[in-house]
């Protein structure tokens, strides 16, 4: 088994990527740098069985001597959506060690060479194109991972998809609710990660992620949302315009985030190309073996942390923060919370407002 490195372990991708490979017993590395507030997740990982090495990947000396004195064969960097041209200190060390048997840049999301987003997004994508490029004009061995949405609500407003539970007050529809993309949870993000970054099938080509059973248009994710709270919540429509105004902006990163949504839900980025025979792979074709986790199942475990949640703030009588806006619609939310009725609704609305961290995908 090849000694990998995971950049970015103590962010959101990369936590399941390196949990991915602890759960197979593969040799991990896992990169920190200096002044990271990510302490108690790498700890976390070095009880697991993880090396943790200091140092930043933005270095390209230090990158060199550290994939030396570590032995690494693997490479697999998740770091966040601005800091994706320091990739290019790494692709310089990797070249230049020559022993990297495979490198996964920081992609994680669509096929940036076939998606075509207005700006912002457009240079977010041209600059994890450059890498693309440069990756192969090194000739370094890799596979990029197109692995579509994360398994949770897409909000278009930079709140990042791990940390809240789809909406409790309104939906919010794009269009007219009937274009499709594929909702996959970041553990199977991690298991197809670790598995491809060491099967030779997968050698400088593109994974894309395609489960049958995760295609869902935002109507029916409302639709599945609403069977989990027991009852229907009205649906406000954003259109096209909304999006791009927002992304005519150029707030960064707001504006990369609502030019994203608008190429997934107006021009249905992650559905209208047919993959390639030669180079393209898909995920479910290459591993028949991996049950992909469903989104009603994900939508369950959104449903359980929103009662634990709930049950914790009762328990510690801490229900002071309660935005009173979401009275309005306010019903019974019973599998949320058998107990109470509109206030476990307030009190969940609360949570979902204030327990978020401003990212993007
Ligand atoms: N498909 C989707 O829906 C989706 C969703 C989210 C992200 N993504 C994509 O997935 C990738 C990862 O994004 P993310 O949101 O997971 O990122 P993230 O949560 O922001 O985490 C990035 C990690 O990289 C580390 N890092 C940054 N610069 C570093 C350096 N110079 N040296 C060492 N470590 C460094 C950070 O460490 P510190 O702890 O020190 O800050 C952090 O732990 C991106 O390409 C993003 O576009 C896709």
């Amino acid at each position: 088994m090849s000694n990998t490195l995971v950049i970015g372990a103590g962010g959101f991708i990369g936590g399941f990527v390196a949990a991915a490979h602890l759960e197979s017993h593969i040799p991990t590395f896992l990169l920190r740098r200096s002044g990271s507030n990510s302490e108690t997740v790498f700890q976390m990982f070095k009880e697991k069985g993880a090396t943790i090495i200091e140092g930043s990947f933005a270095e390209k000396e230090m990158m060199e001597k550290l994939l030396r004195e570590h032995n690494i064969e693997v490479v697999i960097c998740a770091t966040g959506g601005g800091n994706i041209l320091d990739q290019i200190a790494l692709i310089e060390a990797i070249k230049s060690v020559g022993t990297i048997k495979r490198f996964l840049p920081s992609e994680f999301g669509h096929d940036i060479d076939k998606a075509n987003p207005v700006e912002p997004g457009l240079t977010f994508y041209k600059h994890k194109r450059l890498i693309r490029r440069a990756i192969e004009k090194a000739g370094i061995p890799y596979t990029y991972i197109c692995c579509n949405s994360i398994a949770s609500w897409p909000y278009y407003n930079n709140i990042h998809p791990s940390k809240v539970t789809p909406p409790l007050d309104y939906f919010q529809i794009y269009g007219d609710g009937s274009v499709g993309a594929y909702f996959v949870s970041g553990k199977d993000i991690g298991k197809i990660t670790e598995k491809a970054a060491n099967d030779p099938r997968t050698l400088n080509k593109a994974i894309h992620f395609r489960p049958p059973s995760n295609l869902f248009n935002i109507n029916q994710m409302a639709s599945l949302w609403e069977a989990k709270l027991g009852h229907k919540l009205p649906r406000l429509t954003i259109t096209a315009h909304q999006l791009l105004s927002i992304a005519a902006e150029m707030k960064i990163p707001e504006s990369v985030v609502a030019a994203l949504t608008h190429d997934i839900f107006f021009n249905g980025c992650q559905t209208n190309f047919s993959l390639d025979e030669e180079y393209d792979l898909e995920a479910c074709k290459l591993y028949p073996e991996i049950t992909f986790q469903t989104l009603d199942h994900c939508f369950d475990e959104f449903a359980l942390t929103l009662k634990n949640k709930i049950r914790n703030i009762n328990n510690n009588n801490n229900i002071n923060n309660i935005n009173n806006n979401i009275k309005h619609f306010a019903k019974p939310l019973m599998l949320i919370n058998n107990n109470t009725v509109s206030q476990a609704l307030d009190e969940a609305h609360a949570i979902n407002n204030n327990g978020h961290a401003a990212t993007f995908a």
